[in-house]
């Protein structure tokens, strides 16, 4: 495992498969595969969805690809959930078995690129107080609502805006919950607290992993 790996699994529940690489030491492919690339973006990409067939093969499913759905959405094999970030050469995937998980988001994001007005469009007016235009703050409820946007869109495949969720985060445990959710989505405030989230900031970069367990086996 990997520094990034090592890091993770300290937030990461247990059962969960995590897999990163780094686009600058991890890319090994054939000259076919990555000739067709245009720019770092796919390349990352690629390394990604392979980070993603290693952690799932290490929950005992091999597969050739994870296919996507028509919004860009992984489309994982049949018993397992997940989900795949890559931001500026870090590329990851997190995977679990659906008998545990009913949903899982994963999120990478480069710290200190987001700027006031940036911070301003996401931020929710519950949320103001805290993250202010503090931009380490900014970076990671950026990240949350990402992580949040892919895990409920395996459920829902709602689009939503920043503004639809907001959050509380608690610096203390690294963690963070939802504190209001719009009516676009199913959740109620009583479920709120089923959703969990943790963050970590490993060097450059912030990661988020959420995740709704799945009720009947935990
Ligand atoms: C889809 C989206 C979340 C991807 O995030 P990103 O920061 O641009 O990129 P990341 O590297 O973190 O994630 C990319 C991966 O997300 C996955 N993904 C793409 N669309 C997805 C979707 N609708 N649901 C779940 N996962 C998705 C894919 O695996 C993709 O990797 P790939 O293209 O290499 O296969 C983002 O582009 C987006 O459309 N967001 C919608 C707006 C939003 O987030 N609102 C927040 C409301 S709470």
């Amino acid at each position: 495992m990997n520094d990034i790996g090592k890091l993770l699994y300290q937030v990461v529940p247990k059962n969960m498969s995590f897999e990163s690489a780094l686009l600058s030491q991890d890319l090994h492919f054939d000259e076919k595969d990555t000739s067709r690339m245009e720019n770092s973006r796919q390349k990352e990409s690629l390394l990604a969805h392979q980070c993603a067939r290693k952690a799932l093969a290490k929950l005992g499913n091999e597969v050739d690809a994870i296919t996507k759905g028509i919004a860009g959405n992984p489309l994982w094999p049949k018993g397992f959930t997940g989900s795949i970030s890559h931001s500026k050469g870090f590329c990851m995937a997190v995977v679990g078995r659906d008998e545990n998980y009913r949903s899982i988001g994963l999120d990478i994001e480069l710290n200190g690129r987001i700027k006031p007005a940036a911070i301003e469009r996401i931020t929710h007016s519950i949320e103001k107080d805290f993250i202010g235009d503090d931009p380490g703050k900014g970076t990671l409820l950026f990240s949350l609502k990402e992580a949040f946007y892919k895990a409920q869109f395996a459920l829902f495949e709602k689009p939503l805006g920043f503004k639809d969720v907001a959050f509380s985060i608690d610096e203390a445990t690294n963690s963070a919950s939802l504190v209001w959710v719009s009516d676009k989505l199913p959740i109620k405030p009583a479920q709120y607290n089923q959703w969990e989230f943790v963050y970590k900031s490993i060097g450059t970069h912030t990661v988020v992993v959420c995740w709704l367990k799945n009720k009947t086996n935990n």
